[in-house]
């Protein structure tokens, strides 16, 4: 495994298992003993990062459980779980910052947060800048080790910035299909030692074999909150025809060095300038891509290293 550094002290494994998939938004999801199991086993090969939020099921507490069962006899840096906050609109004083950073911290059983990804929902409401003012005094303390943002464009991080705050890393939407980030955001935060974070990379599992040559999905095939949303990003991006021919691509690039459509499609996110890592969603103790997602290391690593 390929690791990157966020911040001055925080090191991320460059895949990183998003938990979105745990939130109950798709389908069943298993006892805590096995995702707690399947937990492991991916940090058993070296992936070690997580990306979970306030919002996404138990998640947080997951991890709780991770740390207790799995966690004893490691340091305190072995295993970096990357939480998010994603407020409500309202007042944002100390209080109500500190609050919701003690909450995921007693749901995650621990004593600082590795990186809290602050989200906001509208610019117009500049109590941001409040919000993340108390969490750089957060940080300051040692409650945070690392601050960054999520869904932030590049105007506003530049103002977040420019206000003395120190942000190590942005996740945003990121992938062949979507590279938006490509206009300004990779090389502001090249400049400013910012590490992108991706999600999307595989559009909720759309960009994969499976979905070569297949017709349009019915409503009833979108069966998880993630293939309803990139769904909608398919259609938006250029519809259903379009997408196939991109898959096409990436097969007849997979087929020439030995790897298969989902490779192609990560590997060249990873390759962008300051991404720092992707965030490959798993229903973790359901179903199981680690194989493949490992691979990446592998096979198209002659020429660049991760
Ligand atoms: N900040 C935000 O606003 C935001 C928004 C969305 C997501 N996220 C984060 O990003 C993470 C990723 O979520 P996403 O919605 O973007 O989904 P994604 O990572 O694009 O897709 C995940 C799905 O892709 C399939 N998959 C994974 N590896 C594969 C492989 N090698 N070959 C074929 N299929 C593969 C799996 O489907 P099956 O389970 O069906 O096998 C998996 O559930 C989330 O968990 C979350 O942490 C953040």
């Amino acid at each position: 495994m390929q690791y990157s550094k966020l911040g001055e002290d925080l090191t991320i494994s460059k895949l990183v298992t998003g938990m979105w998939q745990l939130s109950g938004a798709h389908g069943y999801i298993p006892s805590t003993s096995s995702v707690v199991t399947a937990m492991k086993c991916y940090t058993d090969y070296g992936v070690t990062t997580f990306d979970l939020a306030d919002h996404y099921g138990d998640a947080e507490i997951y991890v709780g459980e991770f740390r207790k069962e799995v966690g004893k006899g490691f340091s305190d840096s072995h295993f970096q779980f990357l939480t998010k906050w994603v407020p409500r609109p309202g007042l944002m004083s100390k209080r109500v910052v500190e609050d919701a950073v003690d909450r995921s911290l007693k749901r995650m059983q621990c004593d600082r947060l590795d990186l809290l990804q602050f989200h906001w929902w509208d610019y117009s409401d500049k109590r941001y800048l409040d919000a993340l003012g108390h969490l750089q005094e957060l940080v300051d303390q040692g409650k945070i080790r690392c601050l960054g943002l999520t869904n932030f464009d590049t105007e506003h991080l530049q103002t977040i910035v420019g206000q003395g705050i120190r942000i190590c890393s942005n996740q945003v939407q990121f992938s062949v299909l979507d590279q938006r980030p490509l206009v300004e955001m990779v090389d502001y935060c090249h400049h400013h030692g910012i590490g992108v974070l991706a999600y999307g990379t595989l559009c909720g599992g759309f960009i994969s074999e499976k979905y070569v040559g297949l017709p349009e999905p019915s409503r009833r095939a979108l069966d998880t909150a993630s293939l309803a949303k990139y769904y909608q990003m398919i259609r938006v991006w250029g519809g259903w025809g379009l997408f196939q021919e991109l898959l096409f691509v990436l097969k007849e690039i997979g087929e020439k060095y030995g790897v298969n459509v989902s490779q192609v499609a990560m590997r060249f996110v990873l390759e962008q300038r300051a991404v720092a890592g992707i965030l490959v969603g798993a229903r973790l103790g359901l179903s199981d891509h680690l194989n493949d997602n490992l691979n990446l290391r592998t096979k198209l690593m002659t020429c660049i290293e991760l």
